[in-house]
């Protein structure tokens, strides 16, 4: 990757979620007059900050750089660089928009289609998730790992309704009534990247999801399978970022999340994206 390691990349992530954190703190308590993108898929002007601000910086830095970010779409890179910034610049914007405290910025990085490096910022608690590919996750700077939780009914498992749950209940709640009565808890608390941290972490145990977008999961999966997490779609393929499914945890209890998921064929249906 000449030059350019992970590390370095991860350095940047850190720094630019970092900053564009603050920038989205600054909003947080305010009273917010969401725009809606969908029925339920809300955006504040705090989204659209965070991401200049990202962006900004990354063509400051790496001019050249390809990004993809969630509010303002592709820009295509130049000079031959291939590394592709993946941004959600508000990831829990319901949240964030009801001063509910549970949002993070996630900035993650692709060299040659292989996700190299990623940061999850938030910014109420200061915690900052990073990882670089091949020198695993951290927290703080501190190596993280998932938990070695083995038995679903010792779980602690976490998933995210999909925007489309009021047009498809039948795809995503049988599945969800299932996990909720075999495992010790299920939360939902509105940020896949979080969740995704906070499972590298061994806070939770495992998380499914269907429907997410490339930048709700970019810096996550990384973050995961650095700390030692095992993540596929919801028939154990292998995880692709515009594959729409997570179903995560660690080595031994994914196969018992895969044997669930198995026995909810509505729920494998993906939106497009
Ligand atoms: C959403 C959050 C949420 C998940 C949704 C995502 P946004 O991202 O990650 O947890 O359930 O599917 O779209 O819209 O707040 O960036
Ligand atoms: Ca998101
Ligand atoms: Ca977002």
């Amino acid at each position: 990757m000449n030059e350019l390691s992970a590390a370095i990349l991860r350095e940047a992530a850190v720094s630019f979620a970092r900053e564009a954190g603050a920038v989205v703190l600054a909003g947080y308590g305010m009273e917010h007059v969401p725009e809606h993108k969908g029925r339920t898929d809300l955006v504040t002007e705090y989204d659209r900050r965070s991401e200049e601000r990202l962006l900004q910086r990354i063509a400051e830095a790496f001019p050249g750089h390809a990004v993809m970010a969630e509010e303002s779409g592709a820009h295509a890179g130049a000079g031959g660089a291939d590394v592709r910034w993946i941004l959600d610049p508000l990831d829990g914007t319901t949240n964030f928009a009801h001063n509910y405290p549970f949002f993070a910025v996630s900035v993650g990085v692709e060299v040659g289609g292989v996700m190299t490096a990623g940061a999850v910022y938030d910014p109420v608690r200061d915690e900052m998730f990073a990882a670089a590919r091949g020198e695993g996750a951290t927290l703080g700077g501190r190596p993280i790992r998932v938990s070695g939780c083995a038995r679903l009914e010792d779980a602690l498992l976490v998933t995210g309704f999909p925007y489309d749950v009021r047009e498809y209940p039948h795809r995503h709640l049988p599945l969800f009534g299932e996990f909720l009565v075999r495992a010790q808890g299920v939360r939902r608390d509105g940020s896949a990247a979080l969740n995704l941290c906070y499972l590298a972490m061994g806070r939770f145990d495992g998380f499914w999801e269907g429907n997410l977008s490339p930048w709700d999961v970019a810096a996550g999966s990384l973050i995961v399978r650095e700390a030692g997490g095992r993540i596929t779609d919801y028939a154990g393929r292998e995880f692709r970022l515009d594959g729409r499914q997570v179903c995560a945890a660690g080595p031994e209890l994914h196969p018992r999340l895969l044997e669930v998921l198995a026995r909810h064929p509505d729920a494998h249906v993906r939106a497009a994206l």
